[in-house]
């Protein structure tokens, strides 16, 4: 499994760096919210990996619509959003990502129901809802073309404004009480992550 994961979290790197140091970024952001919440170690380990591989259909999306500075049209908009249909076939090929596949549908889903497949509330996976707050913070976080980069308080002001709305409520109130330990971008870890791998 372990090997065939890292080709496939390679081939996220040789496609678009910007979306792996994203994907390190997520598995682990992910990981420390689901150790905080106290889920199992099962729990914990299949919600990284999730991580490691949520936007990995972004593979099959043209680079000039993935890199593309400024707004994306609608039509753009509908293409990046196919990225976790391809995300679950390129995962289907492979037994032991069965259980990713779920989250990896999922993790643009919203509280309100707005979100790429229109569940809400508590019908979303709690590692979706997980992948979700992670991946909205990294992309605060991080330099993108068409929006500016916040910081830290200013990330964490703009996931108190959208609980309710875009992130579920009571996982933003826990993770907000101890921001100072959870929404931390750990840029030893993700250097780690790369030497590891390339080596
Ligand atoms: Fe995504």
């Amino acid at each position: 499994m372990f090997e065939e994961l890292n080709n496939l979290v390679q081939s996220i790197a040789d496609y678009s760096y910007e979306t792996y140091q994203h994907s390190v970024k997520v598995g682990m952001l992910s990981a420390r919210i689901a150790n905080f919440l106290e889920l199992s170690k099962t729990q914990v380990s299949l919600i990284k990996h999730a991580g490691l591989l949520h936007d990995i259909g972004k593979i099959k999306i043209d680079p000039i619509i993935l890199n593309k500075p400024g707004r994306l049209t609608s039509k753009e908009f509908a293409i990046i959003k196919k990225h976790t249909e391809y995300g679950i076939n390129i995962l289907s090929s492979y037994p032991w990502a069965k259980p990713f596949l779920q989250l990896v549908n999922l993790h643009h889903e919203r509280w309100d129901g707005n979100g790429y497949n229109g569940i809400h509330g508590r019908n979303i996976p709690m590692g979706a809802k997980i992948l979700a707050l992670a991946d909205a913070f990294d992309a605060m976080n991080s330099r993108r073309p068409y929006s500016q980069i916040k910081s830290r308080e200013q990330s964490i002001n703009e996931i108190e404004r959208l609980s309710g709305t875009q992130f579920d409520p009571c996982l933003v109130e826990k993770v907000i009480q101890d921001s100072d330990k959870i929404l931390i971008i750990d840029w030893d870890g993700v250097v780690k992550f790369e030497i590891r791998k390339f080596k």
